[in-house]
């Protein structure tokens, strides 16, 4: 089991590296840049590279223009995120070739596919490494390697992740953060490329999680997202086999007023012990994610996503037995391969059904090395856009009529600081992350207010502070 973490010799090897390249660059005034693309993984992911890149001696910059070396952390999911991985990566060719001494790193999901490293390397001379989602520890290794003329790295073994304690994130911000509690993915749903990408599932150690959530409420954080591909499989790698309910009710006996969100769940692995942990513990956010994907059974089974739409509508009647005014959303694909008018159909019954507060739709996408990619019956991209355009019609009246209930009431709120449109208007978010605007002459960023809403539309809700 302990096989799955990075040994405290590599560990220490990585800060001798560290401590090498501060003494190089000491005085220089060298900065780096970080992008990222992707979800709330490679976010945290970001966050962890740029607290290693603060430590080297770098100082994070914005401004890719004065950077002294350039890391893209990029998203596979869909082919419109490879793509954009790759412009960003080929906009980056002109910084090296104005200064040879530009280091320049590709990480994240993009480039832990073979197909993608060996592009890399032929097409992209100008890359120094690639580095697999689960080695980002060895990120000081690479840097030192590339600054004293070694050769690029790319290599493929990566992809073997574990997982690395201790590297403390830089954090973007001082109200809102990421808790991963595990890595990896072992569902293989036939369309997606997470497993191949983020290798097997590992969860990190209840004790760790623990008080990292505790240093954070602490220190006064308000929102607090518990990560995983599937966070409900949680802890089934681990000695004691520790369950997401025993999690999330060790969370509760800690102290602070914040709220905790999980990010994502898998329909599957839903229990019955989940949704009372849920329900019986004060931080959790009146909110669920709940990834339906499509509303056929049919489909649901060459997705391999193991649950049948009358399992699923379970799991949604125990969320609202817990809370009939719970927040949910969820994410649907639309023209999976074979998916024909009668699946569709069933999808939209479904989401008139539930009633979602909000849903997440995407276009089908084949990823090369998944099964679906390869399915017979790929559904036109024409008709692809209008399954798309007709279910978001369908959400959208759902999600208009639903926030005009709120007209009138009162709400907590967390506010997430000044709108970009309007000088006296704040943006927040309820717990279940709808917007609220509102108008105010007093900063309560990062504070928990409450507001009464006035008006609504489709994708937000306004109101005045009380
Ligand atoms: N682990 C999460 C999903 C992460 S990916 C879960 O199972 O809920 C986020 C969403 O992207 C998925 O829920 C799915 O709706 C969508 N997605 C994944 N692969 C896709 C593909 N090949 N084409 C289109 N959408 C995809
Ligand atoms: Fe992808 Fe399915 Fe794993 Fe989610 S559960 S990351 S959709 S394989
Ligand atoms: Fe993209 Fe990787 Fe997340 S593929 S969605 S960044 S897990």
């Amino acid at each position: 089991m302990d096989n799955n973490f990075v040994s405290i010799n590599e560990i220490e090897k990585q800060s001798k590296f560290t401590s090498q390249i501060r003494a190089l660059i000491q005085g220089k005034g060298y900065r780096a840049f970080v992008i990222t693309l992707g979800c709330q993984q490679n976010e945290a992911d970001s966050e962890k590279i740029a607290s290693m890149l603060k430590k080297m001696g770098y100082e994070i910059t914005l401004d890719e223009r004065e950077a002294h070396i350039l890391i893209v952390n990029t998203c596979a999911i869909r082919e419109h995120a490879e793509k954009r991985a790759l412009s960003i990566i080929g906009r980056f060719k002109h910084y090296k070739a104005k200064n040879p001494d530009i280091i320049i790193g590709v990480c994240g999901c993009m480039s832990a596919q073979e197909h993608r490293i060996n592009q890399l390397k032929h097409s992209y001379h100008y890359v120094d490494f690639t580095l697999g989602t689960g080695a980002l520890h060895r990120l000081p290794e690479l840097i030192f390697n590339s600054m004293n003329g070694a050769k690029r790295h790319f290599d493929i073994d990566e992809i073997k992740p574990k997982i690395a304690e201790g590297i403390e994130p830089l954090r973007q911000s001082d109200y809102k953060a990421w808790v991963s509690i595990m890595y990896g993915c072992d569902n293989f749903c036939t369309y997606c490329i997470v497993p191949y990408v983020r290798g097997r599932e590992r969860s990190r150690k209840m004790e760790d999680i623990l008080s990292e959530i505790k240093d954070l409420a602490g220190r006064g954080y308000k929102d607090i997202t518990l990560l995983g591909q599937n966070v409900n499989s949680y802890g089934k790698d681990l000695k004691g086999t520790p369950t997401i309910a025993d999690l999330l009710d060790e969370i509760a006996k800690i102290d602070g007023d914040f709220m905790i969100h999980l990010m994502t769940s898998h329909p599957k692995d839903a229990s019955k012990q989940m949704i009372r942990a849920l329900k019986e513990n004060p931080h959790c956010a009146n909110h669920f994610h709940l990834p339906l994907q499509s509303g056929s059974d049919e489909v649901l089974n060459r997705m391999n996503r193991r649950y049948t739409t009358e399992r699923y509508l379970e799991i949604i009647n125990g969320l609202r037995e817990n809370s009939d005014d719970i927040t949910l959303t969820t994410d649907i694909i639309v023209g999976f391969p074979g998916e024909s008018e009668k699946d569709f159909e069933k999808t939209l019954d479904i989401i008139k059904k539930v009633r979602y507060d909000s849903i997440f739709t995407f276009i089908f996408s084949p990823r090369k090395g998944t099964p679906a990619y390869q399915m017979e019956d790929q559904i036109p991209e024409e008709i692809k856009h209008q399954r798309y355009e007709r279910l978001c019609e369908v959400q959208n009246e759902i999600s208009k009529e639903i926030n005009e209930g709120y007209i009138g009431r009162t709400i907590r709120v967390l506010v997430d600081g000044k709108s970009k449109n309007n000088e006296n208007v704040y943006t927040s978010r309820t717990e279940g992350n709808k917007i609220v605007h509102f108008e105010c002459d007093k900063d309560y960023t990062g504070k928990f207010i409450n507001v009464k809403i006035t008006r609504t539309d489709t994708f937000a809700l306004y109101g005045e502070i009380i």
